[in-house]
């Protein structure tokens, strides 16, 4: 039997994006604020839970192998209770019960302030599954469990109202809301008055932020947020291409303490596909925005997120995707091959008929050019001088510390008299396909 205070206890494994793990500070300080403790690791917890994501096929996959390890740590540990939270449940819904007997229970993302009265309903017996969606849940007033002194996640929208047709999010995790302005500010003092030198704004659509009450777009969030917490660096993420303005950009030119770097996904560099995919735009006025980045904010770091073998794609759309990533020349890009989500827009009208070799292929193709191009860049930033933040000891050797730069490129250099949370300026001596190397430069930036 469970020893007495660990059925208490709880640890949490988290998957998918940074939403996820803001989530699970969020279900942490839930859980706290009604007596269960964390613990430190899944042997010390008497509650597990996975905080999951369902956007891509592998994504699901990865948390088959978790549970199938969970099935036998509760044979051997009666009283264990074992949760699916975040994306997984609203996609599969109850047959996870029956296809995964070591679950419990099942929650979805906006249903965790019912998380501590469904433990108590579970410890009495039965599996039960919370998934209902609210869509004025924006987990207001909830201080969130963080973790490390250094980087923090502030949600400031959740859901969103997009169809883009191969994605889940809108089915997972419903319609849009945003935080109110002025919660959105005292988290952010709270985080200031704690020494937090990097926060993060996030939303699955964050242009879409909008307080009609107090009046604040995300153009308008986002310079607020910068200006309140000055010494931290301010990021957000992710933008759409159709709704990124030229107000946000200038925003984010005139505000030195917001990094100069855009995540924009593009998706595909064939306006054909753009089309079936439902994203709004063609590929032409995804151009004219880089341009408008670029003319605004000339060193912008840009990213993306590009899907080969969507439904219908012919080898010139491939190569429509190949040219973007070799003109626009994107300092690194998340890259994927489609893989069908029941439920959306593409599962329900269009054939998944790229062949999965043709898809793998296209997408090594994808990969290939991007790997040269984020190479050249990262070799040509050898010789310059760029501005880092420390977040933690290398890897590698405790004389050496790892940051990134404001364009999120990750530098490990000397360490010197520096430690993590330090912002200082770094001489960049030498590069690998994925990491800048380097020493203090003289003189540092801002104290
Ligand atoms: N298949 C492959 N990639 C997908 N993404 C979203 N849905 C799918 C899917 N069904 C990718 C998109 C998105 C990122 C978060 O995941 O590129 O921007
Ligand atoms: Fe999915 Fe499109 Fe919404 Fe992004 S904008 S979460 S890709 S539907």
């Amino acid at each position: 039997m469970m020893e007495a205070g660990k059925s208490h206890t709880f640890f949490i494994h988290t998957f998918g994006c940074q939403m996820n793990q803001a989530d699970s500070g969020i279900i942490a300080a839930l859980l706290q604020a009604e007596g269960y403790l964390p613990a430190e690791n899944e042997a010390e917890a008497g509650i597990i839970l996975l905080n999951t994501c369902a956007v891509r096929e592998n994504a699901v996959d990865r948390i088959e192998h978790c549970l199938q390890h969970l099935k036998g740590l509760k044979k051997r540990e009666k009283g264990l209770m074992v949760g699916v939270v975040g994306c997984i449940p609203q996609y599969r819904k109850e047959e996870m019960f029956s296809l995964y007997p070591a679950i419990d229970f099942l929650a979805g993302p906006d249903t965790y302030r019912t998380l501590p009265s469904l433990l108590e309903q579970v410890r009495s017996g039965g599996k039960l599954a919370s998934l209902e969606f609210n869509a004025q849940e924006t987990y207001e007033g909830v201080e969130p469990l963080r973790q490390g002194a250094i980087s923090a996640f502030v949600p400031v929208m959740r859901g969103c109202n997009n169809r883009c047709a191969y994605c889940v999010v809108p089915f997972t995790r419903g319609r849009e809301r945003s935080q109110p302005f002025s919660s959105v500010i005292l988290e952010v003092r709270k985080l200031v008055a704690s020494g937090y030198r990097e926060i993060t704004l996030l939303g699955q659509n964050v242009n879409s932020y909008c307080d009609t009450e107090e009046g604040y777009n995300f153009a308008l969030l986002l310079d607020a947020v910068s200006q309140e917490a000055p010494l931290a660096r301010i990021r957000f993420t992710t933008s759409h291409p159709k709704d990124i303005s030229e107000a946000l950009v200038r925003v984010i030119a005139n505000r030195p303490n917001i990094c100069n770097h855009i995540h924009l996904p593009v998706q595909s560099g064939s306006s054909r596909m753009l089309d079936l995919m439902n994203r709004g735009h063609r590929i032409e006025e995804y151009r004219e925005k880089i341009s408008m980045i670029r003319s605004l904010i000339p060193d912008a770091a840009l990213s993306t997120d590009i899907i080969a073998g969507f439904c219908g794609e012919q080898e010139a759309d491939h190569q429509a995707s190949l040219e973007l990533l070799s003109d626009i020349r994107f300092d690194s890009a998340y890259m994927f091959f489609y893989s069908t989500r029941q439920g959306t827009v593409a599962a329900k009208t269009l054939a998944d008929d790229v062949p999965e070799a043709v898809k793998k292929r296209r997408l090594q193709e994808i990969i290939d050019v991007q790997n040269r191009i984020s190479g050249e860049l990262f070799q040509g930033a050898i010789g310059s001088v760029i501005e880092v933040l420390a977040e933690s000891e290398s890897r590698r050797s405790c004389e050496q510390l790892m940051g990134r730069s404001a364009g999120n490129r990750a530098v490990v250099f000397d360490r010197a008299d520096y430690k993590p949370g330090d912002l200082l300026n770094v001489a960049i001596t030498g590069a690998t396909s994925a990491t800048l190397i380097g020493r203090p430069a003289h003189h540092d930036t801002r104290a």
